[in-house]
């Protein structure tokens, strides 16, 4: 996301359902430390969802390094302390991609409580103007909560497929969904 971008999409404060108070703001390239942080307390059973790549900090270090990347939005959910409790993120090929894949995790012990709906709202509005006009995700269909959680949210199902291997976990069962981000 461009730091002129991220001007137009800066922090914003809310409340979580279970009390806490949290901030949704852009990715910054000083998050490092915080990602490699967020990325180490992943546990297996959520790496198995959400794996795009190792979750190490010498990942976490490449993911804040793309923050003012003009081809990608990351969105990072900022504790008080400074933790990162969750992101979400989109990202296409070129400037002229006709669409985008997205990915979100949150951390354990701020699942739940409408972190992810929260992260995934702030992504509609930023892809309304940001980005091409189709997201595209893949989820496993032994992930009920995230599939729910992305139908409400506006993505639906195209197709059954299954994952290949990836990062040492076997193939299973996954859908493929899509989301128009504007009219
Ligand atoms: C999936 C994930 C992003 C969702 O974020 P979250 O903060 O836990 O979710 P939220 O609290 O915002 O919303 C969850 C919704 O799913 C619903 N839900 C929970 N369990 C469910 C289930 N088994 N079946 C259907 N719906 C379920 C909740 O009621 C809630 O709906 P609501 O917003 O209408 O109340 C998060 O749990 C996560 O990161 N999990 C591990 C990694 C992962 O699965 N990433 C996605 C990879 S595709």
């Amino acid at each position: 996301m461009t730091p002129q971008d991220q001007a137009r999409f800066p922090a914003v404060n809310l409340t979580l359902r279970s009390g806490e108070r949290i901030m949704i703001r852009p990715l910054r390239t000083s998050d490092a430390a915080a990602m490699g942080d967020f990325y180490e307390s992943v546990p297996r059973e959520d790496f198995r969802f959400y794996c795009p790549h190792e979750l190490t900090r010498d990942t976490a270090a490449r993911t804040a390094a793309g923050a003012d990347s003009p081809v990608g939005v990351v969105i990072v959910m900022a504790t008080t302390p400074g933790q990162i409790a969750g992101y979400a993120w989109y990202r296409w090929e070129k400037p002229e991609s006709p669409t985008s894949m997205f990915g979100i995790c949150v951390r354990r012990g701020w699942q739940d409580c409408g972190a992810g709906r929260a992260l995934i709202e702030r992504i509609k509005e930023v892809s309304r103007a940001i980005g091409p006009p189709l997201m595209t995700l893949t989820v496993q269909q032994a992930n009920p909560r995230a599939v729910a959680l992305y139908q409400k949210m506006g993505f639906s199902i195209v197709r059954s497929q299954v994952r290949p291997v990836q990062l040492g976990f076997p193939p299973e069962p996954e859908y493929a969904m899509e989301m128009r981000t504007r009219v």
